[in-house]
């Protein structure tokens, strides 16, 4: 029976223990050019107790970005900027995963090159608004459809991404499968509406995830890849239609794929998959949204799933492993902080001090 401090091995890697950083964007990055400040460095490296960190989203070319003050790794520069975080958690004895999108229709001329328009499977607006520091919250817009040449040409800017990656000192990558951006917009049915060989069917509707798969997977390992689902989330406007035989289908697929690990985490929404979807993957399984110790304690003992993911937690508390083992309080995330630039509410919160665990 696991516990959460038993190590796992995912790939050729040794996780000292189940409990894993969830990626959460923290848009701390410098916005002109996607470059990681210094003390990212630190605000993962405090962090690198957990068995595994797996970083915000990062974009996987200049197209990629919909948010204010998100990283890349599509430059030389972005990839120093990121060298700095790796050998900072390995001085630290941890272990990490970049997690590598591209949002697709959620990003607005904003933050694109040119101010052209995102891009999507299909020409469909998201219902909703996105933020910029300059005109504050906007509309979405209306994407381009992107042509077959222009998704190729997507795929290999993953798997480019990937081997920066590599390049940059990460463990490995977690392919952003999730949360409504460009692979699970493909995945739907109200943002894909094509007609050719990536719509209609569900094997069409995965072809563009499996393509980034197969092609990240042919860059850097499988055992170095990782990916991101969540099953039936309409967080970003996305509906899927019979999305548990979308996701069956998926992942009974994706056992050809040796992957370091699948991670399920669907934030928006009460349905548990992790039942459903634990048992056809023959694989790594990590858990994620909603769990504390206790909960990620009875999972792990009842085989629900080989380590657990924490978001919040691990962002308000840097030495969640820790106080998780000493059964110590925790501290409150700061909402207000979560996207704001700056080291307050980042890299500050403090420490069990060594008096309160005496
Ligand atoms: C501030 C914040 C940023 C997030 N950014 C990302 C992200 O970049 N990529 C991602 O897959 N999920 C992201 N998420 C979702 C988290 O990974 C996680 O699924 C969510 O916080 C629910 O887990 P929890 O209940 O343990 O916090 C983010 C969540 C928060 C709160």
């Amino acid at each position: 029976m696991a516990t959460l401090f038993d190590s796992l091995t995912i790939g050729k890697l040794e996780l000292e223990n189940r409990m894993i950083m969830a990626p959460l964007t923290r848009s701390r990055a410098n916005d002109d050019d996607g470059v990681q400040p210094e003390f990212v460095a630190e605000y993962y490296s405090q962090r690198a107790s957990g068995g595994l960190l797996i970083t915000e989203a990062t974009n996987v070319s200049a197209m990629a970005k919909g948010y204010v003050r998100t990283p890349g790794i599509y430059t030389p520069e972005q990839i120093e900027s990121w060298r700095r975080v790796t050998e900072a958690v390995h001085g630290n004895g941890g272990k990490i995963f970049t997690q590598i999108f591209h949002t697709g229709r959620i990003a607005l001329p904003d933050f694109l090159p040119e101010n052209q328009l995102p891009v999507a499977p299909s020409a469909v607006k998201a219902a909703g608004q996105n933020y910029t520091d300059t005109e504050g919250v906007k509309d979405f817009v209306v994407p381009r459809e992107l042509t077959i040449d222009e998704i190729k040409a997507t795929v290999n800017d993953f798997a480019a991404a990937a081997q920066n990656a590599i390049e940059a000192g990460f463990d490995g990558v977690e392919i952003h499968g999730a949360n409504g951006y460009l692979i699970q917009q493909f995945l739907s049915t109200n943002v894909n509406l094509r007609t050719d060989v990536y719509g209609g069917s569900l094997e069409n509707r995965a072809r563009f995830l499996f393509e980034v798969v197969e092609a990240v997977t042919e860059a850097i390992g499988a055992e170095r890849t990782g990916l991101r689902l969540s099953p039936g989330g309409e967080f970003n406007d996305i509906k899927e239609d019979n999305a548990e035989e979308l996701y069956a289908y998926v992942v009974e697929r994706l056992n050809v794929y040796p992957l370091a690990y699948l991670h399920i985490g669907t934030f928006d929404q009460n349905r548990d998959w992790h039942p459903v979807l634990r048992p056809i993957w023959k694989g790594v399984y990590f858990a994620g949204v909603g769990f504390d110790k206790q909960r990620g304690e009875s999972v792990l003992a009842a085989n629900g799933a080989d380590a657990i993911v924490y978001g919040k937690l691990f962002l308000a508390n840097p030495d969640l492993p820790e106080r998780f083992r000493l059964n110590a309080s925790l501290n409150v995330p700061d909402e207000t902080t979560f996207y704001t630039p700056g080291e307050k509410g980042y890299s500050d919160y403090p420490e069990l001090s060594k008096a309160a665990t005496a």
